[in-house]
């Protein structure tokens, strides 16, 4: 997808392409966080750029477990944080210490592509579960999908593509499909709640914490698109203090972090962010961008899952085909991606983390694909 803009913004002009494809905020990160930067890079102690213990600097996991303490209602000390190579580094360092080649791994599709990458990654394997029709988790689905294989389940809210945030009933639900999965099977199921875009919701929404309700719970996430700094690749992975047998897991979890080739998460970043607790981009500069869209969307006849968080718009195809319909938006030199690449045939994701100009001048096109495929069939 990035080479694919890149190509046609080269040919075309830069100013000529709109660019809805890829999750790369455009937004700078906050104010503090060049001020912090500047003062931390000036540093010059002996070893500042150095190894730090294979979970992170300590205090840096102090500082996070004290803000995830309140994000989660548990009490997160710095034994149950280890900071990651973003995101996606908690969720591999968490598959990898968790699961035995040929287990299973349940998500509710539509999901992030790249979950089934990582769980191929240590031999398990990534098994979709339908959500509902507004793209809820199905807790009655994930009941009936696990096995005596399934060690984990991955779940993500607000989430990408639909940005949907997940209510605290259906969260709570889920729980005790876990649970009770455990008490039939012996097998305790972990929860993997990926969240790095926990602060970016709308109208005030609160994102539900998912330790409170499940104790087999991890949390991976990261800074990259709160600070936007999805470049500088940091984040982190906490562990549920009531977890059974949490030492034992923390203990897998360094090892893996050192194993997979990360060795640790970059050593400036964990001092920055220590620093930035609870900081973040505006969000209602993406909010004014959802509904500027929602402008274009309604006024072309385009029928969506209105985000309640993310910086994603999912929108329904007119035709079966969705690649029909994001093809013919290309050829208006709008870029979005066809849903089938998410588990979700029949819809296509636009990414709106993009500048003012762009939503603007794509809502000519956006009307005029509409209007080429008709009604909804
Ligand atoms: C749902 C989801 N999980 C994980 C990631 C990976 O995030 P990071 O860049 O922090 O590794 C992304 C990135 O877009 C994402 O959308």
């Amino acid at each position: 997808m990035f080479e694919e803009g890149a190509k046609l913004k080269i040919l075309h002009g830069v100013d000529k392409v709109c660019d809805f494809s890829i999750g790369n905020p455009d937004m700078i990160p906050p104010q503090e966080f060049q001020r912090v930067l500047m003062e931390e890079a000036g540093r010059t102690e002996p070893r500042i750029h150095g190894y730090m213990p294979n979970a992170g600097f300590p205090h840096v996991r102090e500082a996070v477990a004290a803000f995830a303490s309140d994000e989660q209602k548990v009490d997160l000390t710095s034994q149950h944080v280890l900071m990651t190579c973003g995101a996606g580094g908690a969720l591999n360092v968490a598959l990898r210490a968790i699961t035995n080649p040929g287990d299973e791994v349940l998500a509710s599709a539509p999901c992030f592509v790249e979950y089934g990458f990582y769980c191929g990654n240590y031999g398990a394997l990534l098994k979709l579960v339908p959500s509902t029709d507004n793209f809820d988790l199905d807790p009655k689905a994930f009941a009936e999908a696990i096995t005596e294989k399934t060690a984990a389940v991955i779940i993500n809210s607000p989430h990408n593509p639909t940005g949907r945030v997940y209510p605290e009933e259906t969260l709570a639900e889920l729980a005790q499909v876990l649970e009770a999965a455990r008490k039939r099977t012996g097998r305790r199921i972990y929860l993997i709640s990926d969240e790095p875009y926990r602060k970016i919701v709308y109208n005030g929404l609160k994102v539900p914490p998912v330790m409170a309700l499940y104790r087999h719970s991890l949390v991976a996430t990261s800074y990259s698109k709160d600070l936007s700094l999805p470049g500088e690749r940091i984040g982190y992975l906490a562990v549920n203090p009531a977890a059974d047998d949490s030492e034992k897991l923390i203990g897998a979890l360094t090892l893996c972090n050192r194993i997979l080739g990360y060795v640790n998460a970059p050593g400036l970043m964990q001092r920055i962010v220590a620093r930035l607790q609870g900081a973040s981009v505006d969000v209602g500069i993406y909010q004014a961008k959802r509904d500027n869209l929602k402008r274009i969307f309604d006024d072309a006849g385009f029928e969506y899952a209105e985000p309640q968080g993310t910086f994603y718009f999912w929108l329904k195809s007119p035709v079966a085909d969705e690649r029909e319909v994001v093809d013919a938006l290309k050829k208006e030199l709008i870029l979005t991606v066809p849903g089938r690449g998410f588990a979700g045939p029949g819809w296509f994701r636009v990414s709106y983390c993009v500048d003012d100009a762009v939503i603007k001048r794509s809502a000519e096109g956006f009307r005029k694909v509409r209007k080429l495929f008709g009604e909804y069939c």
